[in-house]
């Protein structure tokens, strides 16, 4: 399964929209459903309304399934094949939808590495009003 969703975001990564950094992101989330959907980065002439590939990814998922939506694990890859770990602020969404779930991800080393949710983002925020 790990392989397929390598292959599923070194796929994305075609699709990715950047002309500013020439960074080629594509990621590939996978449901407790078990199907697998795709993002690719998306970047604007106003640079921060760009958008990463994992948040485009997990967001097409729950527009496909909807709120109930489980995250089991993403993959990020990059054209360049560099070191790349997802943003902060994907790791805020990535935890949202799975705080447990798997991220897979090239690190410093050669090839892919693979963390928690929960390691990527120590003591992530989720909303609990007063009762
Ligand atoms: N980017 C992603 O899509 N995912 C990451 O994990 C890191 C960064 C994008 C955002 C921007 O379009 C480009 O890579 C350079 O930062």
């Amino acid at each position: 399964m790990q392989a397929q969703l390598i292959a599923a975001a070194e796929a994305a990564f075609e699709h990715a929209y950047a002309p500013y950094s020439s960074f080629f992101v594509g990621a590939a989330a996978l449901g407790q459903s078990g199907k697998i959907y795709t993002g690719c980065n998306v970047e604007n002439a106003s640079y921060g309304l760009t958008i990463c590939a994992e948040r485009n990814a997990i967001f097409a998922a729950v527009a496909a399934e909807g709120p109930a939506f489980r995250l089991r694990a993403v993959a990020v890859a990059n054209k360049a094949c560099v070191a790349c770990s997802p943003c902060g602020a994907c790791r805020q969404v990535i935890y949202e939808f799975g705080p447990n779930a798997s991220i897979i991800f090239r690190g410093a080393e050669r090839g892919y590495t693979i963390a928690g949710a929960g390691d990527l983002l120590p003591a992530g925020f989720l909303l609990r009003t007063a009762e």
